[in-house]
């Protein structure tokens, strides 16, 4: 079982989460610490995971998971007993949001309702994302795979991420991608992800444009009907690397 040692840190690492509310939630400013621990689901269920992850490490079977069942049924926040995180986690409002077994959470990060910190399918080992000290995640975001959030970095609500995120930046959309760095606007050809260019596409078309004149020679040297040109379709690789580095 967990020592005193073992609670005495859990107690400091829940004092800190009480602060984190206190200062990045504006609705917290006014309300008493009673208040925030008493109602706050993000604090229950922070409270909760790390009580759940002090009985995981210490080996105890089937009660972290019980803890975490229940905790997901009262707060709508479904945290693996196994995940990593850091101190100062803020998650405002709390409901829909899912935090994988592999996931790793550095210190001051913030959450809104609704981030998913999930898998891409059904590996094992290492599979949920890497988040890095003072990031903000916006609702609804969807960060999947082993990815790394950069320190600082802001993620747009309902973007969805599947590449690793360079620090300080922003990064929006889906696919989630960098319209920020360091502050600044990401510039060049490659920060159009709407109109990316097709190379494939194109040298189809240029092969398929000269079998059109070769069918319309033949056609001519033998008196039958030329065929209509064949049509390309612009396709646009979703897999394409990520300008950002990541
Ligand atoms: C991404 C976010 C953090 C803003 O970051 P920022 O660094 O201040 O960036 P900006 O507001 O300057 O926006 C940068 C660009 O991304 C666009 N953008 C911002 N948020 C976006 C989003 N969620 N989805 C798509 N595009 C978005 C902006 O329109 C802007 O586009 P532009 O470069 O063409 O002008 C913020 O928009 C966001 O989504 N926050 C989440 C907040 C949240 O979930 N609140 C829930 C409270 S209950």
């Amino acid at each position: 079982m967990p020592g005193f040692a073992k609670f005495a840190r859990v107690a400091g690492e829940v004092r800190r989460d009480v602060l984190a509310a206190r200062d990045r939630d504006p609705a917290a400013r006014a309300a008493t610490t009673v208040e925030i621990v008493a109602t706050w689901p993000g604090i229950h269920a922070l409270l909760a995971y790390r009580v759940a992850h002090a009985f995981q490490g210490a080996g105890v079977p089937l009660l972290p998971r019980v803890i975490s069942m229940f905790t997901r049924a009262v707060t709508g926040i479904e945290i693996h007993p196994a995940a990593h995180i850091g101190e100062g986690l803020f998650i405002d409002h709390g409901a829909g949001v899912v935090i994988g077994e592999t996931a790793d959470i550095g210190n001051d990060v913030t959450l809104y309702q609704g981030v998913t910190l999930g898998g891409t399918g059904f590996a094992t080992g290492k599979r949920h994302p890497t988040v890095q000290d003072n990031v903000t995640i916006g609702s609804g975001a969807k960060l999947l795979g082993p990815i790394t959030i950069g320190h600082g970095a802001k993620i747009g609500a309902n973007s969805v991420v599947i590449t690793d995120v360079p620090p300080n930046s922003t990064v929006v959309g889906n696919p989630g991608h960098p319209v920020r760095v360091d502050g600044r606007r990401v510039e060049g050809p490659d920060a159009d992800w709407i109109h990316l260019p097709d190379p494939i596409a194109e040298a189809i078309q240029a092969l398929s444009s000269r079998i059109g004149a070769l069918e319309r020679m033949v056609a001519e040297l033998s008196d039958a009907e030329p065929k209509p040109p064949a049509e390309v379709t612009p396709l646009r690789s979703m897999r394409g690397t990520n300008p950002a580095g990541g």
